[in-house]
Parts: C-alpha cells; sequence; structure tokens
C-alpha cells in the first residue's frame, strides 16, 4: 500500500532543453530525478524528487565490487492533445521486482514507483520531445550501497528514477539492422541471470558487441550457452522470425528476458488473429529458411528499439539477407501499430496506455 508522501524540491536552474529532431539515445537528462533509500531499520524511505544531480557513494559501497544492480526501461509520449502516455508501466515495476527477487534486493512497492513517476514525469513534461520517432526514456534503477566488502547481499540500496529526451536507439532509425550471430561468446544459461534486468548481462555483452561492431554489425544475436544452436535474444531486443507464413519468437527458457514489447506483440498479433509460436527456434532452422526462400522477415522488439526490423544475419561467415534488406511489411505494421497506440493516435483496444 502506498502510504508515503513523496516531497518535492524543484531545481533553480533549468538546462537548456535539446532539439527535439536531432535527438539521440540516452545523451542529456531532464532537470529533475526521483531517489528513495532503503535501510534494514527504516525499509525503503523518503521517496522524494529533486534537482538532477551527481550521487556521492562511498568506495567500498557494494555495487562497485558485486554488482548488485538492476534496472527498467520504458518511455513517456505526449499526444498531440497534450496528454501524456505511459506504455503498460506496471509491467515495468512488475519486472524490476522479478530482478530485485533474483538479485536480492528488497522489493520496491509498485503503486508507489508509478506514482512517483508520473509526478517526476509530470515535474519534467517540458522535456517530452514531440519530434517523429522520439520519447521521453525513463530509467529507474537500484543499486546496492553498502559499504563492506564481503560478498553477500546489501543492506542499503537506493532506488532512482532519472528521464532522457531520446531519439532512435539504432544509427539506423527504422531502417532494417544488421545483426552478427555471436558464436563464441555466451549470454545467460537457464538458472543465471539472463531473466533479470542486471547491469552484469549487459557488461558481460560487450565484448562480442565490439567485435561485432568492428565488422559493421550493430547488435549480437544470442544463441543458447549450452549448445549454441537456439536463438535466444538480442540483449537489447527479443527477436522474432516469420518463416512460411508462420511467426515465431524464443519461447521464454529460463535465460531470455521477457521483454514488455515481446508480449505485447504477441498479444497484438493474437488480436489480429496471426497465430504466433513461441518455441525453440535454431539458427540452422533460419539459414535453411533463407536457403529456401522461406525467410519472410525478422524483426526485433524491444522499448528503446521498438520494431526494429533485422536486414542481415551474419553467421559462420555467411551473410543471410531478408527481404533484401529493406523492411517488411509486417515488421512496418507492427511499428505503426505500436507507436500509433502508444502515442495515443490509434485506438488502445488491450488498455495498455495509462495517463499521467
Ligand atoms: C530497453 O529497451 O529499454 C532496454 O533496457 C534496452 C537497453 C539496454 C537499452
Amino acid at each position: 500500500m502506498n502510504t508515503q508522501n513523496i516531497t518535492i524540491t524543484l531545481s533553480e536552474t533549468k538546462k537548456e532543453k535539446p532539439q527535439s529532431d536531432q535527438l539521440e539515445f540516452g545523451q542529456v537528462f531532464t532537470d529533475h530525478m526521483f531517489m528513495m533509500d532503503y535501510t534494514e531499520e527504516l525499509g525503503w524511505h523518503d521517496p522524494r524528487i529533486v534537482p538532477y544531480q551527481p550521487i556521492t557513494l562511498d568506495p567500498a559501497s557494494m555495487i562497485f565490487h558485486y554488482g548488485q544492480s538492476v534496472f527498467e526501461g520504458l518511455k513517456a509520449y505526449l499526444t498531440e492533445d497534450e496528454r501524456i502516455l505511459l506504455f503498460r508501466p506496471e509491467k515495468n515495476f512488475q519486472r524490476l521486482n522479478k530482478s530485485n527477487d533474483r538479485l536480492c534486493i528488497p522489493e520496491i512497492d509498485e503503486e508507489l514507483a508509478l506514482t512517483a513517476l508520473k509526478q517526476l514525469i509530470e515535474t519534467d513534461r517540458e522535456w517530452i520531445p514531440t519530434a517523429e520517432g522520439t520519447s521521453l526514456y525513463i530509467r529507474p534503477f537500484v543499486i546496492s550501497t553498502e559499504p563492506y566488502l564481503g560478498v553477500a547481499p546489501s543492506g542499503s540500496y537506493k532506488f532512482i528514477m532519472i528521464l532522457s529526451p531520446v531519439g532512435s536507439y539504432y544509427k539506423e532509425g527504422i531502417h532494417p539492422v544488421k545483426i552478427a550471430v555471436e558464436t563464441q561468446f555466451v549470454r545467460a544459461v537457464n538458472g543465471g541471470t539472463g531473466t533479470a534486468k542486471t547491469g552484469g548481462n549487459y557488461a558481460s555483452s560487450l565484448k562480442a558487441q565490439e567485435v561485432s561492431g568492428k565488422m559493421g554489425y550493430s547488435q549480437v544475436l544470442w544463441l543458447d550457452g549450452v549448445e549454441k544452436k537456439y536463438i535466444e535474444e538480442v540483449g537489447s531486443m527479443n527477436v522474432f522470425f516469420k518463416i512460411n507464413g508462420e511467426i515465431i519468437t524464443p519461447a521464454l527458457n529460463g535465460s531470455i528476458l521477457q521483454g514488455v514489447t515481446r508480449t505485447s506483440i504477441i498479444e497484438l498479433l493474437k488480436y489480429w488473429n496471426i497465430p504466433v509460436t513461441e518455441r525453440r527456434i535454431s539458427m540452422e532452422e533460419v539459414r535453411q529458411a533463407h536457403k529456401n526462400g522461406t525467410l519472410e522477415e525478422a524483426f526485433g522488439t524491444g522499448t528503446a528499439a521498438v520494431i526494429s526490423p533485422i536486414g542481415e544475419f551474419f553467421w559462420q561467415d555467411e551473410k543471410l539477407l531478408i527481404n533484401e534488406g529493406k523492411t517488411g511489411e509486417l515488421s512496418k505494421k507492427l511499428y505503426d501499430t505500436l507507436t500509433g497506440i502508444q502515442r495515443g493516435k490509434l485506438e488502445d483496444p488491450l488498455d495498455w496506455v495509462v495517463e499521467v
């Protein structure tokens, strides 16, 4: 139950806002942030909106040593009639708590978090960009702060939310991205932390991304950590394939992150009576489909990535060009529908958007 009062301290100065049509991803931050502390004596306490500012931490704080942290990503949009919409924010706070549980971080009050987020966005509403393809990206996160070098769950934490006006995540914008299939490193295994949104998963992905980036690929596609055969996810997005009319996405197998956009796309396809299968799919199956001309489309889904068409996979020295490297019909329709609902331009038949 949300009974705590959120205090607001307004910033005395206002930063210059970037041009809405020149935004990149995650580089500028608004005037305010939300913060709340946890101690064993007081539990989660002192929820407050304060001017955006650096935080001071003891160098022994456990976050620096053992990486006990979790985060989320969601977006706010300004409609033409000046309403602010959030897309399924309750799902992000539910997932934050699932990640918290996996990382031994105390549960946050989801209702309080959503109330605080609405107040924070209202405080910084002038920062919501309006140009095509832009939005206000929201980054809630929890870090462990106890100064202690023993390997154990921390006794103190900070829950923080910051806001960033963003353009598209990939430099390609809504044009197809090229993805390298990773054959050496693995991201996660069943029983590990792959289903949690924790910094370590992203840190361990950097090496492979650096190598594939040098080869001209935007991201890597992770295969299963045991046989390196079955497709998992791209780290910043889940993946879907259209093969011979069947829409397939890897089933949640204990090492794939359950994306809010992934869930929404499955629900939307079902609502349209388009069959979608969640199952194991190997890279070999994709290669065969490419070979016999039945690989019609591939796309990624994520909050930052939205719907990102995939124009090419590079796997075992072979380039698999998809739909001649162009955006497919289904990817385009899903992108238009999802962003239309998120921006309040289209009807919201599945009741997803929440007004601030
Ligand atoms: C998001 O889509 O919001 C994510 O958290 C992916 C991210 C690592 C940019």
